[in-house]
């Protein structure tokens, strides 16, 4: 899921493109790295024949051989409208399977991994090492990704207009879900392992795990048991305290050294005086907007979501980010500007023009323009790149315009606008110019209305809520969350839900230290994990081994 959305537009190529981070891709928090990113992987989709179905007539089979670690897609026909039964039209949902540990004498279980917000090639990771793969070792079940409708290569439409996105939502996806579970055929396998004659573990992470939590509430008969891992369970239109969990959890020198210089910026933006001065320090001099300005700065807070225990995905950022404003100016014989207090002589430095600050915000300015300006292309302007007030640069609906997937959840169904603090005198590590107003102007440029849909004034977040909730609870539901997730505020787990008992029928477990889903990655031998994903991987070993045992295949007429 992605830190609220940031949108980054950039120029290249004539194209006007720009994402927003979602859920997972908060990596990619800033919008400009945003930007860059998803060009990039726009450049490679186009290098392959993409997939569509056009009204369900035209699927393309190239790449049914395409083989990730081993595994290969495999696809699963789907109606478009799961509830319109006027219409024929069908598409392909992709899925790879894990049969290493599959025991036929005993048939089954299935454990499946909702793919969520991104291609499913992006979980292959989970089902060859990670959750999938403990869990059909652990059980000697089949284990599944399934790709999310409209991501990766299951799309059922010809572009992304509003119109075609239509059938996006949290009730058809779910639907697809469904639909799988109770006909799905594996390559292979002659034993019939569609629920509910074989009992079925639904997993996700993010929003998937959402998903998971819904599916469970929605499907009762269907999916045995379920894992919501950081399941977002409540949608919000303000996503406020996703940085109040980093501002409490980061380091309180970063965090102290956050606070000061935004209340510095905030106060030189709002005076007017030394506006000049300090986006130019920035490198950003040709923003336009002062708004934008403040978003640019953001973009390196999104990246501590993207901390995680394993080696192979971690992200170092942060720190590094906290690093550098920690900083003390050269030959100085402090260590750390944390050593002085803010604004002490000893840490001010005046620039030309006669703007004093705080070493801090030289040392912010600096890694801004290292890091995020420098990335927009030569020929272009930081307008060009970083600028989202130019209604053009949303325009393009074809299907490698990823961004508009998640987004369209986001102004449709889920929220989650990050703003500053609705509170004026609240701390902040953000400037209070991050107002919903700024944050969500985009689902209006970006999808104009269609002759089907149009996008609501603000999304219609009771969709989700309706389903549960922060209490949303069920026998053989499992709720796992990281302690210092910044989505922890829209789990059962938040500050705002109610306390509640963890038992082997209603695990309901807080990894110390856990950023986001961090059970979902694993180590063949779980001997090498850190002690406490190891600890939460034996629990959920073990909780799906209570359930197995008080499975009963339901009655044949
Ligand atoms: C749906 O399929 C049926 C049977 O193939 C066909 O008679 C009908 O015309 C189709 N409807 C639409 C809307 O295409
Ligand atoms: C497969 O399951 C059966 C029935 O539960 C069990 O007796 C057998 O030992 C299992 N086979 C393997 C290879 O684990
Ligand atoms: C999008 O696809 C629809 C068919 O689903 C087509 O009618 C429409 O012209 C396309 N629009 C654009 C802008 O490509
Ligand atoms: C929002 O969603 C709820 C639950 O699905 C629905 O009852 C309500 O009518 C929707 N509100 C609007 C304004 O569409």
């Amino acid at each position: 899921m992605k830190l609220g959305l940031r949108v980054l537009p950039v120029l290249v190529l004539g194209l006007a493109a720009h994402a927003t981070q979602n859920l997972d891709h908060l990596r990619i928090l800033g919008p400009q790295g945003v930007n860059l990113w998803k060009l990039e992987k726009a450049a490679a989709a186009a290098a392959t024949p993409e997939l569509f179905a056009q009204d369900g007539s035209s699927q393309l089979f190239q790449d049914t051989e395409d083989s990730i670690a081993g595994f290969k897609a495999q696809w699963f026909r789907q109606p478009v409208d799961h509830f319109d039964k006027s219409s024929n039209a069908t598409f392909y949902q992709r899925y790879w399977v894990n049969m290493r540990h599959y025991n036929a004498t005993k048939g089954g279980p299935v454990i499946v991994l909702d793919g969520g917000e991104t291609s499913g090639v992006n979980r292959i990771p989970f089902l060859d090492t990670g959750i999938v793969e403990i869990l059909s070792r652990s059980t000697g079940g089949v284990g599944v990704v399934l790709e999310h409708r409209y991501y990766g290569k299951s799309i059922p439409v010809a572009n992304f207009t509003t119109d075609n996105l239509r059938w996006l939502d949290n009730a058809q996806s779910a639907a697809d879900s469904a639909n799988f579970m109770a006909n799905v055929k594996f390559k292979g396998v002659e034993e019939d392992l569609t629920a509910p004659n074989t009992p079925w573990i639904y997993y996700g992470g993010s929003y998937a795990g959402a998903r998971a939590a819904h599916m469970k509430i929605l499907y009762p008969d269907l999916v045995y048991g379920a894992i919501a891992s950081s399941g977002v369970t409540h949608a919000s239109i303000l996503n406020w305290e996703y940085m109040e969990i980093i501002r409490n959890a980061a380091d309180p020198i970063c965090s102290g050294h956050l606070e000061n210089s935004i209340k510095t910026i905030d106060g030189i933006l709002e005076n007017g005086r030394f506006k000049g001065t300090l986006k130019r320090l920035f490198g950003l001099q040709d923003l336009r907007h002062d708004e934008d300005f403040a978003s640019v700065i953001e973009s390196p807070l999104g990246s501590w979501q993207s901390k995680c225990w394993h080696p192979d995905f971690t992200s170092t950022t942060f720190d590094d980010f906290c690093a550098t404003l920690d900083k003390p100016p050269f030959g100085s014989e402090i260590s750390s500007l944390g050593q002085l207090p803010y604004g002490s002589p000893g840490r001010m430095i005046t620039l030309p023009g006669g703007l004093a600050v705080d070493f801090t915000i030289l040392n912010y300015a600096e890694y801004i323009k290292t890091h995020i300006v420098s990335r927009c292309p030569k020929g272009l302007s930081t307008e060009d790149c970083f600028g989202t007030y130019d209604d053009l640069k949303y325009e393009a609906t074809d299907i490698s315009q990823e961004w508009r997937l998640w987004l369209f959840q986001v102004c449709t169904e889920w929220g989650y606008f990050t703003t500053a603090p609705p509170y004026p005198d609240h701390p902040r590590i953000v400037s209070k110019l991050l107002t919903l107003g700024y944050e969500s102007k985009v689902c209006h440029q970006a999808f104009a209305p269609g002759k089907h849909f149009a996008v609501p004034s603000l999304p219609n977040v009771t969709v989700v809520n309706d389903l549960g909730d922060f209490d949303i609870a069920a026998d053989r539901l499992a709720i796992i969350d990281g302690e210092v997730d910044p989505w922890r505020p829209a789990t059962p787990h938040s500050e705002y839900a109610w306390d509640r008992a963890d038992t082997p029928l209603r695990p309901f477990k807080l990894i110390p230290g856990g950023v986001h889903h961090y059970d979902e990655w694993g180590l063949l031998d779980l001997a090498d994990e850190p002690p406490e994903i190891r600890k939460i991987h034996e629990e959920m070993i073990d909780f799906v081994g209570e359930w197995l045992k008080d499975w009963k295949a339901p009655l044949r007429d």
